[in-house]
């Protein structure tokens, strides 16, 4: 990470039209493809002024621009911070603004450099450009590529590419990636980035047309349910041709939800899929977005075999992309869920030396074996997908007849981390702000046990303070209040927790909207899930339960008491000392059943902090630990 002194800097571009004359004065304009969007920009950041000087000031932007190559050249990317820094993440998540972390970047250009040098490359979806500069300074003749639908990234991303001195042979395109036109390449392109994640809520009707019928095209279904990153992987097998490589980072759940299958389809057929590495739940990869990573490693036009899965605890630990097991193409094929072929040790019932070929590095355990395993071979995994449950009426693919993974529902998000909850989790009636800043929420995990199956009333809960990000059109009296809280929480060091300094402004903490079903995650005893119909908010204690699409009330209580009487400790992950956990993605995992009988199951389970008591009677456990040991177990 740059040093202090390049983050102060950074804090001197104070706007977006500072942003934005530090990246002309940078020579943005010297990068092909510069667009009429990006010349409006220019003209409303520079009017009547004279534009950054090298090395100078910019009539209050203090920002040196020899200072920002510097950082550049030295393989920093301060524009892309600043950019981050000016749109909080809220404003950035529409267009699936997440840069990708230096350590990332590098693997996957390491992974891409064992390879020919690419004559071309290029980044869909290119941001700041952080893929652009790494390859850029990998293979010097290259040609490099970004297609950009934001015309301020893409200005953010010429700036780099030129300050880094890769100007000449570097195209910035802002436009659409689905639908871009690309020259012919004078020889191999390698495709690389981040596709952006945008939930199909986001995507127009127009726009899942098109993913439907270009998957159509292909002989493949589409889901209107995918994010944008489906339609990428899409449109890079498009866009790619035999001889081409490629390596994305996106969020992991393609590997195990319904939409994915899409992506799965495609990785293991014209992309030619190499392989997978699904950085574990609890390493936090982005900054500011809290997902489950995967990075696809893939070759279009060739048929490998096998496919090398592999699962990393650790950042540090990822490399260059080319360890991991060797699972046949044709057990990918079966399995209708990947996310269990890349399972934790602990997750499975085969551990140490008997884990099949497959099973992935995790954590400071075992490596997966890199050879091909005569186990496998024989017939896939024995007991494995083609053996995977199903109901005698011919349920959906690989699940019990009738039920589906809560993550194809639902998706789980924990609360929000404030940081210092000594400062903004505040009594109910603490009168020290305006009321319309203070949110009921739940902030510890026993006012979800005591309220049994239904939150019905905020009385006794604590609130959470959550001011705006912007002050300045507070009124007198308001203004004064949150003034002074501000100076409180500052003294009490609110502002400089780890938090506070990676969130903007400090003081934002950022709560969620109101999830319908709440639920506890790390206890001695089962999750406690709890229909939230007192609108509370929640912290990090707890899980909030969010439907994909909206599912009406009777369907939410009925998921609700289905999951408060089936789920049991065994399927969260065990730690010293007895406490169980369900990480997001795990609590995603479950099986529940379909929508049209979710309803059926309301009123049937007892309050959840009396499950297992006398009067409890035993529920009927379905048990999708069995299912995933069933896909891996001889
Ligand atoms: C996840 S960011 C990745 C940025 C950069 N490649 C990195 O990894 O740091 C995805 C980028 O895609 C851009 N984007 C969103 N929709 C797009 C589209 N349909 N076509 C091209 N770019 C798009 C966003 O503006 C965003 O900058």
């Amino acid at each position: 990470m740059p040093p202090a002194r390049h983050n102060g800097r950074v804090q001197s571009i104070t706007g977006e039209r500072a942003l934005v004359r530090a990246a002309l004065a940078l020579g943005a304009r010297e990068v092909a493809g510069w667009s009429a969007a990006e010349r409006r920009l220019a003209e409303w950041a520079t009017a009547g002024r004279d534009g950054c000087r090298d090395g100078g000031e910019d009539g209050g932007d203090v920002v040196d621009v020899r200072d920002l190559r510097g950082w550049i050249r030295a393989g920093h990317d301060p524009l892309g911070v600043a950019f981050c820094g000016l749109r909080p993440p809220r404003e950035r998540r529409p267009a699936g603004q997440t840069f990708t972390p230096p350590a990332v970047v590098a693997s996957m250009v390491g992974w891409a450099a064992q390879a020919d040098a690419p004559a071309r490359v290029i980044d869909p979806g290119a941001g700041s450009g952080r893929f652009l500069a790494a390859a850029g300074r990998q293979w010097p003749a290259a040609a490099l590529v970004g297609v950009e639908t934001d015309p301020l990234a893409a200005l953010v991303a010429r700036a780099h590419l030129a300050a880094a001195g890769l100007a000449e042979r570097a195209e910035v395109l802002v436009a659409d990636y689905r639908t871009v036109t690309l020259a012919t390449a004078a020889g191999p392109t390698l495709f690389i980035g981040n596709p952006p994640y945008v939930r199909h809520h986001q995507i127009t009707p127009a726009w899942k047309a098109w993913f439907r019928a270009t998957a159509a095209d292909r002989g493949l279904s589409a889901s209107g349910l995918a994010g944008l990153h489906a339609h990428f992987f899409l449109a890079t097998t498009l866009h790619a041709v035999p001889g081409d490589t490629g390596v994305l980072v996106t969020a992991a759940e393609w590997l195990d939800v319904g939409y994915g299958g899409l992506i799965r389809s495609l990785f293991l057929g014209p992309l030619g899929g190499e392989s997978l590495h699904l950085l574990d739940p609890s390493v936090p990869v982005f900054d500011d977005a809290a997902a489950t990573a995967a990075i696809a490693c893939f070759r279009p036009g060739t048929r490998p075999a096998t496919v090398r899965l592999r699962r990393v605890a650790d950042l540090a630990r990822l490399g260059d992309l080319t360890e991991g097991g060797q699972v046949p193409v044709r057990v990918l094929r079966e399995a209708h869920r990947w996310g269990a072929l890349l399972a934790p040790p602990e997750q499975g019932s085969q551990q140490g030396s008997g884990a099949p070929a497959g099973r992935p590095e995790h954590g400071g355990g075992q490596r997966a074996r890199p050879e091909h395993s005569g186990m496998w071979a024989a017939g896939g995994p024995p007991g494995g997908a083609g053996t995977v449950r199903r109901g005698s009426g011919g349920g959906r693919r690989g699940h019990p007849v009738g039920q589906v993974e809560l993550g194809e529902l639902c998706r789980v998000h924990r609360g929000q981390v404030t940081g210092a909850n000594r400062v903004w989790i505040v009594a109910a009636d603490d009168s020290r702000l305006p009321g319309r800043f203070l949110f009921p929420a739940v902030s510890r995990a026993h006012e979800l046990f005591r309220a049994g199956p239904v939150l019905a009333s905020v009385a006794g809960l604590r609130c959470c303070v959550d001011l705006p990000s912007e002050l300045s059109g507070l009124t007198g009296a308001e203004a004064g209040a949150v003034e002074r809280f501000l100076a409180v929480a500052q003294g009490a060091g609110a502002a400089d927790t780890y938090i506070a300094r990676h969130r903007t402004p400090w003081w934002r903490v950022g709560l969620r909207e109101p999830a319908p079903i709440l639920a506890t995650y790390m206890a001695r005893r089962p999750p406690a899930f709890v229909r939230n119909l007192a609108g509370a908010r929640h912290v990090n204690i707890a899980h909030g339960l969010y439907p994909r699409a909206p599912l009406p009330p009777a369907a939410l209580d009925g998921l609700a008491a289905f999951l408060c009487r089936s789920v049991t400790l065994a399927q969260g992950r065990t730690y010293a000392g007895g406490l169980t956990k369900f990480e997001p993605g795990e609590m995603e995992r479950l099986l529940v059943p379909e929508p049209a009988l979710l309803a059926g199951h309301a009123g049937e389970g007892g309050p959840a902090g009396q499950r297992g008591g006398p009067a409890h009677a035993p529920a009927r456990q379905i048990q999708p630990l069995d299912h995933i040991r069933d896909s891996q177990s001889p």
